[in-house]
């Protein structure tokens, strides 16, 4: 969507995967501080509540409310909350008359809705696809809270989370800033595999002036600790927006230093805004290539082998011409995991 919002994929963290149902404003708040704390605020990192932060009815007059149990302060102050750690305010609303858990959706309430998420200070919207009307073409429903957010005068990220229905990446660049080519992630390899098979060839639907695949969120409390690091760099690599999905109060050290790899995250964030997509494959072995800003290249070689404790080391041979660059070029070769160093190279 051309709104001047989709210049790189958004980054952040999202409460879903890590809490599912059981958000409230003190662990919300709880987040804000350890994203600070943690070194995770990157200039315009997103803070999203996921669903569950309503009331099960609209207010009389029909606005929508938060839940005076969970959030007694109201939403209006959790967005402040957000912001005054430098973080930015992200709320969730669906496509449909209820969200999938069951509190109210914003079908047939689109302008007020979006009214009320700006003048809450909502600085991003995931928009869901659950109990929608068979008779309201999804494109239409998704079209029209891109409308009504327009017309708040706010910018107001838009994410869609229509889970791959009807090929998004054909529509929802007219739509959305992301849109989610999948159904929901599993804390398992396979589903990590799964996801990255629907997405090959998909990048070239992402883009600047278009929006970006949507991967969906981490979720990678079954995943070993190479399996995380594949994860998190081939998500980057294929521009998609990195939602951590980690409960922050508990995270194993490894886990955290996936997360704060700056070089890594980089490359999701690189100015020329190409996604990189799968260059070869052979058996599980796989490699993945894009470029980037000032020529370069980024590249993961990676074995999809699905053994959770026992992940054998292999060798993965890369042609130049595979990733873009030209036979014998002299390149140099940096590990962005491991930071420091600087290779020289060449190859045949
Ligand atoms: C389905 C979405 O795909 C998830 O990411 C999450 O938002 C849940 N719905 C919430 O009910």
């Amino acid at each position: 969507l051309d709104n001047g919002l989709n210049a790189k994929p958004a980054l952040g963290f999202n409460t879903w995967n890590a809490f599912y149902r059981e958000i409230h404003e003190d662990l919300v708040k709880e987040h804000a501080d350890l994203m600070v704390s943690l070194g995770l605020r990157d200039a315009g990192q997103y803070l999203v509540l996921d669903d569950c932060w309503s009331e099960r009815s609209r207010e009389e007059g029909e606005r929508l409310q938060a839940s005076k149990e969970k959030f007694p302060s109201g939403m209006k102050a959790m967005g402040d909350y957000i912001h005054a750690k430098g973080l930015k305010y992200g709320i969730y609303s669906d496509a449909g008359t209820l969200t999938c858990a069951k509190y109210p959706g914003s079908l047939d309430h689109e302008e007020l809705d979006a009214q009320t998420f700006a003048g809450w200070g909502v600085d991003y919207l995931k928009y869901d696809n659950c109990h929608v009307r068979r008779d309201r073409w999804v494109i239409d429903r998704y079209a029209a809270m891109r409308d009504a957010l327009n017309a708040t005068g706010r910018p107001i990220v838009y994410s869609l989370c229509e889970w791959g229905v009807m090929e998004p990446h054909l529509w929802a660049p007219q739509v959305g800033n992301s849109w989610r080519t999948t159904e929901d992630i599993r804390p398992w390899w396979d589903s990590i595999v799964k996801t990255l098979d629907y997405n090959v060839g998909l990048s070239r639907f992402a883009g600047p002036h278009l929006g970006w695949n949507d991967l969906d969120m981490g979720n990678d409390t079954g995943l070993s600790h190479a399996e995380q690091r594949t994860h998190f760099a081939l998500w980057a690599l294929l521009k998609s927006p990195l939602m951590i999905g980690h409960d922050l109060r508990d995270f194993s050290k490894t886990s955290l230093g996936i997360l704060l790899a700056k070089e890594v995250i980089a490359i999701n964030q690189d100015d020329l805004g190409v996604a990189g997509d799968l260059v070869w494959r052979q058996g599980t072995k796989r490699v993945y290539a894009g470029p980037l800003a000032g020529g370069g290249r980024a590249v993961v070689l990676a074995n999809f082998q699905t053994t959770y404790s026992q992940y054998p080391a292999t060798n993965i041979t890369v042609f130049w011409t595979q990733v873009g660059l030209q036979p014998g070029q002299r390149v140099a070769v940096r590990d962005l995991y491991a930071g420091g160093c600087t290779t020289w190279w060449c190859c045949a």
